[in-house]
């Protein structure tokens, strides 16, 4: 028995862990999704505070989201015989413009978040890891929702411009949208 543990375990190994360059390009992806959440929710508090309740409940749960986001990849590099590391992360800004500076905000961001999923992708390919690629495309879909959403987000604002009843109600409206533009609840399968 003990010949056979012995045989089995580097063969085990061998086929089962992630390269250390792909545990350390995800690690800096858990980073990235553990800031987004941050962020959003220094917004949501930003909102609450301003008495933009609708906005607040959309960037609560798009927080949410996002550490949800950041559990699954956690989990995903343990898995593979990795360590998910937690991260230390900056202090978000306190404050914002405006409505407007702040969704232009969100879409800049997750423009970038594509962008790095992306060249996590293309890593994974140069270093044939196609069980992490498969993983990924969880993500590069979820980034396509959610750049959409905060695209369609800002086209309705510039149609508002200044105009204080119709920010009223895209504040009641925003509520509606918390959620629906991503994967909600698939991330922590
Ligand atoms: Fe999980 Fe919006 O990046």
């Amino acid at each position: 028995m003990a010949i056979i543990y012995q045989i089995r375990k580097p063969f085990f190994k061998l086929n089962y862990m992630i390269s250390p360059k792909i545990e350390k390009a995800l690690n800096q992806q858990v980073l990235l999704e553990a800031e987004s959440s941050q962020i959003y929710l220094a917004m949501a508090s930003w909102a609450e505070v301003g008495g933009l309740s609708g906005i607040a409940e959309f960037l609560f749960t798009h927080s949410d989201e996002e550490r949800l986001h950041m559990l699954k990849l956690l989990k995903f590099i343990n898995e593979r015989g990795g360590h998910g590391v937690i991260p230390t992360l900056p202090a978000p800004p306190l404050k914002y413009k405006g409505i407007k500076e702040l969704f232009q905000e969100v879409l800049t961001h997750e423009i970038h978040v594509s962008a790095e999923i992306n060249k996590l992708v293309d890593s994974c390919l140069k270093e044939k890891d196609y069980t992490t690629h498969n993983f990924l495309q969880w993500y590069v879909s979820e980034q396509i929702e959610e750049e959409a959403l905060a695209r369609k987000i800002m086209d309705k604002l510039k149609l508002i411009g200044d105009d204080k009843a119709g920010m009223y109600i895209f504040d009641r409206d925003i509520a509606s949208l918390a959620g629906g533009g991503t994967s909600k609840g698939k991330a922590a399968e």
